[in-house]
């Protein structure tokens, strides 16, 4: 298409495969956050594409396998376009889905990347992913078992979400991890404190998932928890429910000054603001935001081009201090649950 970019394919971290600058999180277009159109989702994907986008993020755990189907067909169309990452670990309950089951099982890890390859329809894995720490196992055991993987070339290079720092370096001593995907955004800065610092050290690069708190900071809520349909997984999220979903929709106000101000919307900024952040860091970046249309694809890729000035990036600052309610009600799967 005429409007097409070239895309500029940048490293993801030392030992990472090229990225467009941009991901793509495809887990809100068949699951978690209310129902979706499949052929808008399916367009959808096809237009992040064409905008230069080329990693496209799914697990294991979404949908028990559907979203990883879902995007077997488009994988199949665009196999060397795309950079495929899942993960394994990480299960909904399925008599009780607020509850998650957590499992670095060696058995359990082989299994499951045997039939995310057979669900994907890929020869391999491009990024696979530790989803969550299963602290019954040393995280060289688990590591050990992924850099098996890769030799048998299943595996093209490994990740890991939200691990500690130290978890981090003691995985990077047994194979080079290429990227640690975390929760990160203006709302959401724990793992500033001694995640990001220690994959800068170490070159791996950062995948903010939920850049947009799960499309809180793009100003879709007033008061999410009568917003959100029954089966919305925000619905378990504290920064979503009660007192706390108005109390956090009040501090999207420097938000929305910040957006006017360079005719960009709220979704914008908060994508430019990662982007930024990392820079101060000096850790490389590559966020993964989830949309269902291809509006919204566009206008999150436009974020690639917008730069905060230094005033902007003051006033935005003090925001995630302030925020009511924690990621998950349960943080003790988190980086900062454990550090
Ligand atoms: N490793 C982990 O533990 C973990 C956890 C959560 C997520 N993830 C990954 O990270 C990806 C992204 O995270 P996420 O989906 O949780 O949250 P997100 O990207 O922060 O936000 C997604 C939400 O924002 C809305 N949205 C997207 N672009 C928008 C725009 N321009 N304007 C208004 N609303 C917009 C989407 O709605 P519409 O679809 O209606 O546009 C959706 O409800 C996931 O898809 C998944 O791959 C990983």
């Amino acid at each position: 298409m005429s409007d097409t970019p070239p895309p500029t394919l940048i490293r993801l971290g030392t030992h990472g495969p090229e990225v467009g600058p941009q991901g793509f999180g495809c887990m809100g277009i068949s699951f978690a956050y209310g129902p979706s159109d499949p052929a808008e989702s399916r367009a959808t994907l096809e237009r992040a594409l064409e905008l230069g986008v080329t990693l496209f993020d799914t697990a294991a755990a979404y949908g028990d396998g559907g979203n990883e189907e879902f995007l077997a067909p488009f994988f199949a169309a665009h196999r060397d376009e795309v950079v495929v990452a899942t993960k394994f670990g990480l299960a909904i309950d399925r008599e009780d889905r607020t509850k998650r089951i957590i499992d670095n099982d060696p058995a359990y890890i082989r299994r499951s990347a045997e039939e995310s390859l057979s669900r994907l329809g890929v020869e391999a894995i491009d990024l696979y992913y530790m989803h969550r720490r299963d602290v019954r196992y040393p995280i060289e055991e688990t590591v050990g078992v992924m850099a098996e993987l890769v030799r048998e070339g299943k595996v093209k290079h490994l990740g890991l979400s939200e691990v500690t720092a130290d978890e981090l370096r003691a995985a990077h001593a047994v194979h080079p991890i290429a990227a640690v995907q975390s929760e990160w955004s203006l709302f959401s800065r724990d793992i500033e404190a001694r995640v990001v610092p220690a994959a800068a050290e170490l070159g791996v690069g950062l995948v903010p998932y939920s850049p947009l708190g799960r499309g809180f900071l793009t100003g879709a809520f007033v008061s999410a928890d009568k917003e959100l349909g029954e089966d919305d997984l925000r619905r378990q999220q504290p920064r979503f429910t009660g007192d706390n979903a108005a109390a956090n929709a009040a501090l999207l106000e420097p938000v929305r000054a910040v957006a006017g101000a360079h005719g960009a919307t709220l979704a914008q900024v908060a994508l430019a603001w990662v982007q930024q952040r990392a820079g101060v860091h000096g850790v490389g970046v590559v966020p993964i935001p989830g949309t269902r249309s291809r509006a919204r694809v566009e206008e999150n890729v436009g974020a690639t081009h917008l730069i905060l000035t230094p005033s902007e990036l003051d006033v935005l600052e003090p925001i995630a201090s302030r925020v009511a309610g924690g990621r998950y009600a349960d943080m003790s799967f988190t980086s900062a649950g454990r550090e």
